[in-house]
């Protein structure tokens, strides 16, 4: 017989008939003839009731069952005569695959996401996580059906890169160099006998890559992981987090933030529509105001702010920042927060930063001063979105990495689409982690994403 996926049993229109369907039993509760079995099998939050009589000939072996055993049910999809739920099953065999002792650290009661962490591998089994997880999955299809319904392609762009694209020194060095012996030269390491020859890194970004192939198939996208090395041990930051990296040919910046805010807006309302269930845990035991947030972040026009207006806001605001507000200094997340969540109470897109702030590849404005960047605000998560319009012009693009004191040599290949059929085009990366938090209310990078990479945290 062919296994049913619970949420099929669950959500069926009429009886099944007779099925198998194999899970983890959540709990288990003896009356006087009879056993009931809370199954589930992680294709949804709500598990399967089963109901074992004594006639089954191994009734004493089910009836120590335990929480955290894998079994296969045999029986009758009935209509349930008990409240709570629609269909049951009516067992007529059970097979016990694996009886788990009673050290099962996931008895049934609330734990905490601390404690959770420490037990990462087994957190998928809670309800809490393994709706995360599901909504996670749904996310990523979301993505790729967004862009695919307008014509992106989806390119994959490498992992192990020479070239830095955010110039922010937050690299992860990779080598195959015995580090007992490296060798140096006039006192630094000597990267010529190492695998590559020179040196080389995890990427922190696929942009540079992908703005090649934007401006050879027009509009394209990357979705993959990206390395940061940097020490910071917030709420937000992971060292390995996915990112979302659409580039369009011929787009300016504000065809650039109008992909932006479509996007968020499409798949958010796609979570909505089609993981109403595992929604609703948030919503319930999570984050109180979840559904308003999501209703918001569908139904609002975002915001279109220039930095310099944000730092006016910001200054005229009256509040007490933790860092100082000044043209020409970096947003802190206390700042952007701010201004999405209490002065415009909706997502906000703040554009053209100061070029100081930026790296080297973003246009440079009329002005000199500032480059044709742009970042999505959202409440509670702050930037969710940090993209650009891309410097075209190959005097300008030069002129900018000198300023910063690149060495313009290995970024040779990137030049030269600067130098054959150079045209305006614009991209932004999207945080999948930070999208995560948002759509479920976690507050915390670590809980969104299976096995978090932080500072001095790589367990599992
Ligand atoms: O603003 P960032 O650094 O932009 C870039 O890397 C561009 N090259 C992207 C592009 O234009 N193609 O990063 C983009 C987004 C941020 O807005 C944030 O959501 C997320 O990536 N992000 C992180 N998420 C989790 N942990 C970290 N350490 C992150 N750093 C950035
Ligand atoms: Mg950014």
């Amino acid at each position: 017989m062919k296994r049913t996926k619970i949420f099929q049993l669950i959500d069926a229109d009429a009886p099944l008939d007779r099925v198998l369907a194999k899970g983890w039993v959540r709990t288990r509760r003896d009356s006087k003839t009879f056993s009931f079995i809370e199954l589930n099998d992680g294709s949804c939050l709500k598990n399967l009731q089963v109901i074992a009589d004594e006639s089954l000939d191994n009734y004493e072996e089910i009836k120590k069952i335990t929480t955290g055993s894998a079994v296969a049910v045999t029986g009758r999809h009935v209509e349930s005569k008990g409240g709570g739920q629609k269909w049951e099953v009516q067992a007529d065999g059970i097979e016990i695959i694996h009886m788990a002792p009673e050290t099962y650290p996931l008895q049934k009661k609330r734990h905490t996401d601390e404690f959770l962490r420490t037990i990462a591998h087994l957190r998928p089994r809670t309800n809490k996580y393994g709706a995360a997880f599901r909504i996670r999955a749904e996310l990523a299809y979301a993505i790729h059906q967004f862009f695919r319904d307008r014509g992106f392609k989806y390119i994959h762009t490498p992992i192990l890169t020479g070239s830095d694209c955010e110039g922010a020194g937050e690299l992860f060095r990779v080598t195959a160099m015995d580090l007992t012996r490296v060798p140096t030269v006039d006192g630094k390491p000597d990267f010529d006998g190492d695998f590559f020859g020179r040196e080389a890194n995890l990427t922190v970004s696929g942009q540079l890559s992908a703005e090649m192939f934007a401006l050879a198939l027009g509009d394209v996208y990357t979705f993959g992981p990206t390395f940061r090395a940097e020490n910071s041990n917030t709420r937000r930051h992971a060292a390995e987090f996915w990112m979302v990296e659409p580039e369009m040919a011929f787009c300016d910046l504000a065809g650039n933030m109008g992909l932006g805010e479509d996007l968020i807006r499409t798949v958010v309302r796609q979570i909505m529509d089609n993981c109403a269930d595992d929604l609703e845990l948030f919503a319930k035991f999570v984050d109180k105001k979840l559904m308003k947030t999501l209703q918001n972040t569908v139904d609002s026009d975002y915001v279109r702010l220039p930095y310099r207006e944000a730092v006016a806001i910001l200054l005229k605001s009256g509040k007490k920042f933790e860092f100082p507000v000044e043209f020409g200094k970096d947003l802190q997340s206390e700042h952007e927060r701010f201004l999405t969540e209490n002065h415009f109470r909706k997502p906000v897109i703040l554009h053209d930063y100061p070029k100081t702030i930026k790296p080297f590849y973003m246009r440079v404005n009329d002005d000199n001063e500032t480059v044709a960047a742009m970042d999505v605000l959202v409440p509670s998560i702050g930037e969710i979105i940090g993209g650009s319009q891309r410097e075209e012009r190959l005097d300008v693009l030069e002129a900018r990495m000198a300023e910063l004191s690149m060495e313009t040599e290995p970024y040779w290949w990137y030049l030269d689409s600067r130098r054959y059929g150079s045209v305006p085009h614009s991209g932004f990366g999207l945080g999948f982690e930070r999208l995560m938090m948002l759509v479920t209310g976690i507050s915390n990078i670590r809980d969104v994403i299976p096995f978090p990479r932080t500072p001095r945290n790589i367990e599992f």
